[in-house]
């Protein structure tokens, strides 16, 4: 069915959220036919510039991040007219009044959507500028970015802001891996088949590995990334998710509640660790300078922006723990960070050995089941099976994949997850997005290892730009007598 028609008002529309993914996700949407006539993108910040000159940087922004086939001139003729700006200063009165000027005699019509790219410190100032302005309709709908908060208490603090102003069906926490297609086969993989749910439990299943790399570095967001770190940046947000998608009950229905109380029910088994465990069960890392893809780059103290002698961790290698029925003794393998060797997102399902060989020796080493769900580049889902090496002679088995690339078998092509997300707010539909409960029980969880490491003074362990992380890394999941997966990546080398 045909969308609404909307007002997407954009705060931080000059930032680098905006220009590199908001605008060409909503170009590539309106180039599909699915932005309805009459909808504008307003976008608001405090520079000073007029709506000409913001549509000549939204101009160069599609251009720049959409790809040469997608760019069609008249369409992006037709985009550029549906925005517009407003210079608006969130901590001040100024400019409130032009963006609500724009709004006169819109009524009820358009969706009318928020979205607060900003820094979550302006999150509560912009919810009740726009409440004085008289711009919070029962209907409208505002969008939050990642982070929510930096820790429990900062977090609590900003939902109860935002809450003052927007009820909590108003409100979308985007966390935009669940908007990746991948992810989202996650839960066709699990729900549509009735072959892994059976095995989905302690009993067949040996341990999870969830790996999220990045070649990039920090990328000119210094500032906001030492006071972050990849604990807060990207696991207690990104990889809980697909904590909570792999390891959930299955839900009554794809309905909003259903599937977001199931994911809260993960987050709140989460084993919570105590300082001991953070000293057994993480490793932080911080890389030095090295070569990524073939070019140099420098170490993270060097970047600009990053203070000296910075602490913050840019790897994160860990294990927990679901303590519930389905999953007791199943460790899962986190690890994520950047200038590792490769960009790379995948979940590795390790299932247990077979109880007994009837196979002699000679016919090979046995290996046990491996499901590899690869969620970026080259997504696919990979079962790693046994097979009889073809030949007269004996008996010799080798592992072998059964391999559905996504690309081959479906030839589509892939949206960008914020394509999927922004429309899903037209829509109406928070299944994707994370409630205020989901947002609050991840934090508390990950606070226990951010306090762990702060009164061990945990310091991060080096590591070379272009490897996978700190030696510890390896050797936490190598003690339980395990490996990272490795196979079909590039060098692996120390
Ligand atoms: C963001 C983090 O949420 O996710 C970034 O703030 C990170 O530091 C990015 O680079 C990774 O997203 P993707 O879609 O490139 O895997």
């Amino acid at each position: 069915p045909p969308l609404p028609a909307f007002d997407y008002t954009v705060f931080g529309g000059t930032g680098d959220l905006a220009l590199r993914k908001l605008l060409p996700a909503l170009y590539l949407r309106d180039r599909a036919g699915q932005v309805a006539a009459g909808s504008r993108i307003i976008a608001v910040s405090r520079s000073a510039l007029d709506p000409a000159e913001y549509r000549a940087k939204a101009d160069a922004a599609v251009r720049r991040h959409v790809a040469a086939d997608e760019l069609d001139e008249e369409l992006i003729a037709r985009f550029l007219e549906r925005l517009d700006y407003v210079s608006v200063d969130a901590t001040s009165s100024e400019g409130w009044s032009d963006l609500a000027g724009r709004f006169e005699g819109r009524g009820d019509g358009p969706v009318r959507i928020f979205y607060l790219a900003t820094s979550p410190s302006l999150f509560g100032p912009i919810c009740d500028r726009l409440k004085g302005a008289g711009l919070v309709t029962p209907a409208a709908r505002v969008v939050l970015e990642k982070p929510i908060g930096r820790d429990l208490d900062s977090a609590r603090a900003i939902n109860a802001q935002v809450g003052a102003v927007f009820a909590e069906s108003q409100i979308y926490r985007i966390d935009h891996y669940l908007g990746k297609e991948t992810v989202q086969n996650l839960l066709a993989l699990r729900f549509a088949n009735s072959l892994f749910e059976p095995l989905w439990n302690a009993n067949h299943i040996d341990h999870v590995q969830i790996t999220v790399a990045e070649t990039v570095g920090v990328e000119g967001r210094g500032d906001y990334y030492d006071h972050s770190g990849a604990l807060r940046d990207m696991v207690q947000n990104h990889l809980l998710q697909l904590v909570c998608l792999v390891g959930m009950e299955s839900p009554v229905s794809l309905a909003q509640e259903a599937v977001r109380d199931e994911k809260l029910k993960v987050l709140r088994s989460l084993k919570p660790m105590g300082v001991e465990d953070v000293g057994a069960c993480t490793v932080r890392g911080q890389y030095r300078a090295g070569a990524v893809t073939g070019g140099a780059v420098p170490a993270y103290a060097d970047e600009p922006g990053i203070p000296a002698g910075s602490g913050t961790e840019t790897f994160v290698a860990l294990k927990l723990e679901i303590a519930n029925w389905r999953w007791a003794g199943v460790p899962f393998y986190l690890r994520t960070g950047k200038r590792l060797p490769a960009k790379m997102s995948e979940i590795v399902i390790q299932f247990r050995p077979i109880p007994h060989s009837i196979f002699p020796q000679s016919a090979g080493e046995l290996q046990a089941n491996r499901l590899i769900v690869r969620l970026q580049p080259d997504e696919s889902i990979r079962l790693h099976l046994m097979a009889k090496e073809p030949g007269p002679g004996g008996m010799r088995l080798r592992q072998a994949p059964l391999n559905l690339s996504f690309a081959e078998t479906f030839g589509s092509r892939f949206p960008d997850a914020y394509e999927r997300l922004l429309m899903d707010v037209v829509r109406g539909n928070p299944t994707l997005f994370m409630r205020r409960d989901e947002v609050e029980a991840a934090w508390a969880w990950a606070e226990t290892i951010l306090e762990g490491w702060k009164s061990r003074r945990d310091q991060p362990k080096p590591y070379i730009s272009g490897t996978w992380g700190p030696s510890q890394a390896i050797a936490l999941i190598e003690r339980d007598g395990r490996t990272w997966h490795e196979d079909e990546l590039p060098n692996a080398a120390f």
